[in-house]
């Protein structure tokens, strides 16, 4: 049925109608006000409700299980751990300490006028992680084998991160895994992570830590310090270091290795006898006497392998010699001086070149010059040049002439 114009103004005026009183609803001055709260399990929350209209009515919180908590001033569930904040004909606050898991939910503010106004407040509860916990490490490892640890936290809500790191490095592990607690709330956060281990990684911390937004400012972590075996390196250290005829030589081996070198052993090169030692592995050579000359060999060995230094020692060799021969070379000491002296002579080498080039050049234009006049000022006798001696050069010549004195007679 077509629309009369009248009723069409009457329909765009309920419209209207609708939409503005619409409009005063959400600017009910007798509609409580609440804010939804995300706390931290254990701490206390406070739910405020507000209104500018009471209309001589009071206000009541109750909560997700429609339970009254607060009707008025009034306590309505006997819980210590809810307490009236604040009560005015306009405001009822209340808070509730030590907030578990199961006080989660959507708690409501009513105002009992005509008809009944109600706000909800969403109470989010945040689970702590538990403080992580890693597995898989009992006993020292060896180096070159596969550290497989696991990292285990649970009762996070929502589910925690796990981070792992390998000396104060944050090292990748596997996808975690995320299960539900038993509590059907909470979540256990479970990360696996594998490394071959080096001889650098003895002795090193090994983290896992957890990150949550219950814990802002506090990550929580565990630490497991590793162990790793490995063979030793055995070095040589002599006393004095540039030994001369006539001193008295100490060598003294050291082995870094882990576990620490069980054994020593002194031999020199040549012969299979081992040599002698003193209790803490040091070779004592008194005397220094050309004879004592060789190379002289440590090894080290723990339960991961042996490992052998060797020195030479020349006795009356120049004092140089005696240097380059150590196997434990002391280090240089002037670094920058060395390496700014071999520039130097770089560039003196470059310069020397570049004269000598200059200098070559020079004698081959000169020696061109020379040779170009030379060929001008004999070319009258051209024959001379192919001559093996000065004889065969004047007759070669005089035939030259006499060819051309020919063909000029033939000519005329
Ligand atoms: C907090 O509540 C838990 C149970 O949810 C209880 O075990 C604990 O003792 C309470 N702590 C305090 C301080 O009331
Ligand atoms: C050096 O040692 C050899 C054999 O050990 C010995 O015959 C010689 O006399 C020694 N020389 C000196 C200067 O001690």
């Amino acid at each position: 049925m077509p629309l009369s114009p009248a009723s069409s103004v009457l329909v765009l005026l309920g419209c209207f109608w609708i939409a503005t009183s619409r409009g005063n609803l959400s600017h009910d001055r007798s509609q409580p006000t609440t804010q939804d709260e995300t706390v931290v399990a254990g701490s206390k929350v406070i739910l405020r409700c507000q209104v500018e209209d009471h209309d001589e009515s009071s206000l009541q919180w109750s909560n997700p299980a429609q339970q009254t908590l607060y009707f008025g001033e009034k306590r309505a569930l006997r819980d210590n751990r809810i307490q009236l904040e604040k009560s005015t004909p306009n405001e009822l606050t209340i808070s509730i300490d030590n907030v578990s898991l199961a006080d989660e939910g959507e708690y409501t503010c009513s105002i009992f006028t005509m008809p009944v106004r109600t706000a909800k407040a969403i109470v989010t509860v945040l689970g702590i992680p538990r403080k992580p916990q890693i597995s898989g490490y009992k006993e020292p490892l060896k180096e070159g084998q596969t550290a497989k640890l696991t990292c285990v936290s649970s009762g996070s809500k929502p589910a925690a991160q796990l981070q792992w790191q390998k000396g104060g490095k944050v090292m990748l592990g596997k996808n975690p895994e995320v299960a539900e607690d038993s509590n059907g709330k909470t979540f256990t956060v479970t990360s696996h992570v594998e490394f071959d281990v080096t001889r650098d990684d003895n002795g090193v911390d090994v983290a896992c830590t957890v990150h949550h937004a219950s814990l802002p400012n506090s990550a929580t972590s565990t630490t497991l310090k590793i162990e790793v075996f490995y063979v030793p390196v055995a070095s040589i250290e002599p006393q004095p270091t540039y030994p001369r005829e006539g001193d008295n030589l100490r060598l003294l081996c050291d082995g870094q290795g882990n576990p620490a070198p069980q054994e020593f052993m002194w031999r020199k090169e040549g012969i299979d006898t081992p040599l002698t030692v003193t209790q803490d592995n040091m070779l004592l050579i008194p005397y220094l006497n050309k004879s004592d000359s060789g190379t002289y060999i440590c090894s080290a060995t723990n339960i991961m392998g042996t490992s052998e230094a060797k020195y030479n020692l020349a006795v009356n060799g120049f004092p140089d010699d005696v240097l380059l021969n150590q196997t434990a070379t002391p280090k240089d000491a002037s670094p920058v001086a060395h390496s700014s002296s071999t520039y130097h002579a770089m560039i003196g080498g470059v310069v020397a070149v570049i004269v000598f080039l200059l200098l070559i050049m020079l004698i081959v234009i000169g020696h061109y010059l020379i040779r170009h006049k030379g060929t001008y000022l004999t070319h009258e006798a051209k024959g001379s040049d192919d001559a093996p001696d000065a004889d065969t050069a004047i007759i070669n010549a005089e035939g030259g002439q006499t060819g051309g004195d020919d063909k000029k007679e033939y000519f005329i």
